[in-house]
């Protein structure tokens, strides 16, 4: 180690494991953005929560910037390492640590991937309900500093439900037990919901107790075609309105034209602009009966246009990877990602005005609409032509973006809904939240991190 901060670190944690090979920087050092170049000073890999504390410590007395690490599937940039700073991943930190049935509750360490979550669940005969496409290499404690949303938000909410207690190091290296499990608990702050959501920038999630619920009832999946942006709501209000909806997520022929190129098996005869997938609860004629119905009902209003039902397990996959290969489908064109949301009810309008605002805009870029739509979740990529340079690309993006955080700020809804602030979103955090709510964000984060070492730049401004 020829670096004496590194040196010292190894003398300090004697045991960490630690990185500073070539390509686990560059692998470690970046998200699934891949707009920053990584150059971090090295990758440390603890395994107890006792050397979490021992790296923040040491990070401190150095002045040492910290960037907590979970799968680096994020798409706002918050675990990019491009300033040399200490990448801390948690990916040694991955075990289950106790299940209690009579909780309902599952302990983990904070690097375990979702998936393994919903695995360990099912085995107990219950589910963790939080899902998306990225399960099988995200981390819950990156979901947790996310606040995570996924597929199935409109029937389980965000990451934030299911979390009942965290172990956190904070900025300041103190390790705190953040609500233990329990189910009423009103005793001040609650710092285990302020932890949720802040982008490792106030501590370092080192286990979590996720709470655990019944399986849902058998559900079906059915793909919808729709002939205008215009009757989405109305699909959605129709859907809602019989029957108990797992899922109601919509895309676009772009999108889908993507995910075929990508391998995905063509799902209806003709081509139609927008699709919808929804999945609902259909455990007896009465239900089924009611799908029909509203389907039915939407086909005569002349709002859908076509639409299959899966009739098998294999089918409802096949139906639902029209919708979860999309990030994948256009990942090599470095999509430049929006993802907006606004309340449910302001919808119709703020889509009639988005789709102007960027058919205006983007005359030259292909944008690929898809999301959770049911949630008031919009995601508007953008994909970058291969003769324009990223930099010019990038900074074309921005200023719509300036104009759509205009037109959000209008419906009062927010810049991200799920990814996070981190780098790409934090020009236009302000239009978001208010002047007095960024200063106090700021002095939040004075409190847990006062050197200012854990995740610097990212949400806020260093
Ligand atoms: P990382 O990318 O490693 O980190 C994300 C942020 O969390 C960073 O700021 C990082 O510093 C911080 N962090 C990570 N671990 C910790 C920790 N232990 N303590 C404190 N801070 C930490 N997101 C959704 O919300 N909904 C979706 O539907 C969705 N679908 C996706 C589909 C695909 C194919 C992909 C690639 C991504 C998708 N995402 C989605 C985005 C991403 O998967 C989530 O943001 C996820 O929660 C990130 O987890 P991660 O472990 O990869 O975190
Ligand atoms: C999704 O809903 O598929 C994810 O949030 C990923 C993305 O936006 O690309
Ligand atoms: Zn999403």
């Amino acid at each position: 180690m020829t670096d004496p901060r590194l040196a010292d670190l190894l003398q300090s944690v004697p045991d960490l494991r630690l990185k500073t090979d070539a390509a686990d920087l560059e692998h470690y050092g970046r998200d699934w953005t891949r707009r920053w170049t990584p150059a971090p000073l090295a990758i440390a890999l603890p395994g107890t929560v006792a050397e979490v504390q021992a790296v923040v410590q040491w990070a401190n007395r150095h002045g040492v910037a910290v960037v907590p690490s979970g799968g680096r599937t994020g798409l706002s940039g918050g675990a990019v390492a491009a300033n040399g700073e200490l990448v801390l991943s948690l990916e040694r930190m991955n075990k289950v640590l106790d299940f209690d049935a009579v909780d309902r509750t599952l302990t983990v360490q904070a690097g375990i991937a979702l998936e393994a979550v919903h695995n360990t669940a099912r085995e107990h005969g219950l589910v963790y309900p939080v899902d998306f496409g990225a399960r099988g290499s995200c981390s819950i404690g990156g979901n947790i500093a996310t606040n995570a949303g996924g597929i199935r938000v409109i029937r389980y909410g965000n990451t934030r439900e299911w979390i009942a207690g965290l172990t956190v190091v904070t900025g300041a290296g103190e390790v705190l037990e953040l609500n233990r499990a329990l189910v009423k608990n009103s005793s001040g702050y609650d710092f285990r919901q302020l932890m949720i959501g802040s982008e490792g920038t106030l501590g370092i999630v080192v286990e979590a107790i996720l709470r655990l619920t019944d399986p849902p009832p058998p559900t079906n999946v059915m793909l919808l075609a729709l002939p205008s942006f215009e009757v989405l709501m109305r699909v959605f209000a129709e859907f809602r309105g019989r029957l108990r909806l797992e899922a109601f997520e919509f895309f676009t022929d772009h999108a889908l034209r993507h995910v075929l190129a990508h391998g995905a098996h063509k799902p209806l005869d003709q081509e139609y602009p927008y699709y919808v997938v929804t999945e609902f609860a259909s455990d007896d004629e009465a239900t089924e009966a009611a799908a029909m119905a509203a389907f039915e009902h939407c086909m005569e209003q002349g709002w859908v246009a076509d639409g299959v039902i899966s009739q098998s397990e294999a089918q409802a996959q096949q139906i639902w990877r029209l919708r979860e290969g999309i990030t994948e489908a256009v990942a090599r064109y470095k999509p430049y990602k929006n993802d907006v949301s606004v309340r449910i009810s302001a919808m119709p309008a703020f889509l009639a005005q988005a789709q102007a605002l960027l058919g205006q805009a983007y005359p030259h870029f292909e944008v690929v609409w898809f999301g959770h739509i049911g949630d008031g979740n919009l995601h508007i990529n953008v994909l970058k032509p291969d003769d324009t340079a990223d930099a010019e690309f990038v900074a074309q993006c921005e200023q719509v973006t300036k104009l759509l955080a205009q037109a959000l700020q209008a419906h009062g809804g927010s810049i991200s809904a799920e990814h996070g602030i981190g780098l790409v979103k934090k020009p236009y955090l302000g239009s978001t939240r208010s002047d007095a709510e960024v200063a106090l964000m700021r002095g939040v984060k004075r409190v847990f991190d006062p050197n200012g070492i854990l995740n610097p730049g990212k949400l806020l401004d260093a």
